[in-house]
């Protein structure tokens, strides 16, 4: 299957001696049926010939901010609106610096400021460059905006020393984009729905009862149900907005009771519900209208219970639906979450447990146990939250094909 068939390709060539090989991907990529444009950094156009990559392409090469002769501005914002995947190959220590902090003095840079589509980059440096922590950071703060970094290879490099940095072959280049469209096939035409966030419960104009969760996991299912190719809407809590991805479709709410309206509004049509908020479990019984002023020495608050979206919700679920809801525990925990499972009627659950170092609310790591309808359980190993999401998203793919 040619999963490259009519996608629109665009390729960044910096400047490094694995420049060459990208002439052969462009082969590649054009024998799966891809439409191939190429944007070379100036010192790109030193290493390999424009005539060439554009004659492989066949497709002019774009170099220039602006054409020397003419005049004439080039249009980065076209190219990048234009492109499906933006992949920079190879991508040096130079350009991964200034791609990291938004610099943009080149045509290269100001196309990747302006693209909207996936980014991969396949960094070819020396083995120091390479281990440098300022390479490391750089690629870091790339991967946090949703760079695909493909790792290079250990190997001779061209200063003649042997280590970690060679650009990955054109054929491995090839074949992790063919991989990134074949997992777009995996949920294709699926629904997804996702709670995240914390809940606001206000007690005044000014004041609320809330909790420390960031949403940072639910995010990052979100961005895995997005990768697997299907469409994906998140109801978010009060969250930094920068950590949602932006390919989803977003409804902000605050309070317990708006998540549960936004959830059984887009309910009926969802194949797979992901309940990854942190619902305050009780609200004030009395919102005050005004700002509640200081008197006594004491004050109570009375507090009403909240609805249960994920209960409600499991209450009323299809059969070709599926659930999935978290259980966050501190004591007799497996036995607390299958309960809390049966619960709400739900078909798996996620257990934290706080017991567990590395896991808990703002971290960027997380432990898990999966629980499914049949009562067993899966322990995984304490992970970033990214491959947890994988592992939650890839065992949700599992279920969802046995019902
Ligand atoms: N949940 C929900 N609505 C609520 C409370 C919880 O949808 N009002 C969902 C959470 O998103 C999570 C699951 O229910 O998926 C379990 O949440 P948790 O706080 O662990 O459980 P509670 O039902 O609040 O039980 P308890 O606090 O007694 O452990």
């Amino acid at each position: 299957m040619k999963l490259l068939n009519n996608k629109k390709i665009l390729l960044g060539i910096c400047g490094g001696i694995a420049a060459y090989k990208v002439l052969s991907l462009i082969r590649l990529l054009k024998k799966d049926g891809a439409e191939v444009r190429v944007i070379m950094t100036p010192s790109a156009v030193e290493f390999i010939g424009k005539l060439t990559a554009a004659t492989l392409a066949d497709s002019p090469v774009y170099s220039e901010l602006a054409d020397p002769d003419s005049g004439q501005w080039t249009n980065h914002v076209e190219l990048g609106l234009w492109a499906d995947l933006f992949l920079v190959a190879p991508a040096t220590a130079s350009t991964l610096s200034k791609m990291a902090s938004g610099m943009s003095d080149n045509l290269l840079l100001t196309t990747y400021l302006s693209a909207r589509c996936p980014v991969f980059v396949a960094p070819a440096m020396d083995l120091d460059m390479w281990a440098h922590p300022a390479t490391q950071k750089n690629l870091q703060i790339l991967r946090q905006q949703n760079v695909s970094v493909l790792e290079p290879n250990e190997g001779e490099l061209a200063s003649g020393l042997s280590g970690k940095g060679r650009m990955q072959e054109p054929e491995e280049i090839f074949s992790a984009l063919s991989g990134f469209y074949s997992q777009k096939q995996i949920l294709k035409g699926k629904n997804v729905l996702i709670t995240l966030g914390p809940t606001q419960e206000a007690l005044d104009p000014v004041r609320f009862i809330s909790n420390h969760s960031t949403g940072k996991m639910g995010a990052e299912i979100a961005r895995s149900f997005l990768e697997m190719g299907a469409g994906v809407t998140i109801v978010a809590g009060p969250v930094d907005k920068n950590l949602l991805p932006s390919e989803a479709r977003i409804l902000h709410v605050k309070s317990a009771i708006d998540m549960l309206d936004a959830c059984e509004l887009n309910f009926s049509q969802s194949d797979v519900i992901v309940l990854a908020a942190a619902v305050a479990d009780y609200r004030p019984a009395q919102v005050s209208e005004q700002k509640i002023k200081k008197s006594g020495e004491h004050l109570s608050i009375e507090l009403v219970k909240n609805p249960d979206i994920a209960a409600t919700l499991g209450a009323k679920k299809r059969k070709d639906q599926f659930v999935l809801g978290f259980a966050l525990e501190t004591e007799n925990e497996l036995e607390n979450a299958h309960a809390k499972r049966i619960r709400k009627n739900l078909d798996a659950i996620v257990l934290n447990s706080l017991n567990d170092s590395g896991a808990g609310f703002a971290l960027d790591t997380n432990k898990i146990t999966l629980i499914s309808a049949d009562g067993i359980a899966h322990p995984f190993e304490t992970k970033s939250k990214k491959d947890v999401a994988h592992d939650i998203t890839r065992f949700v793919v599992q279920q969802i094909q046995n019902l």
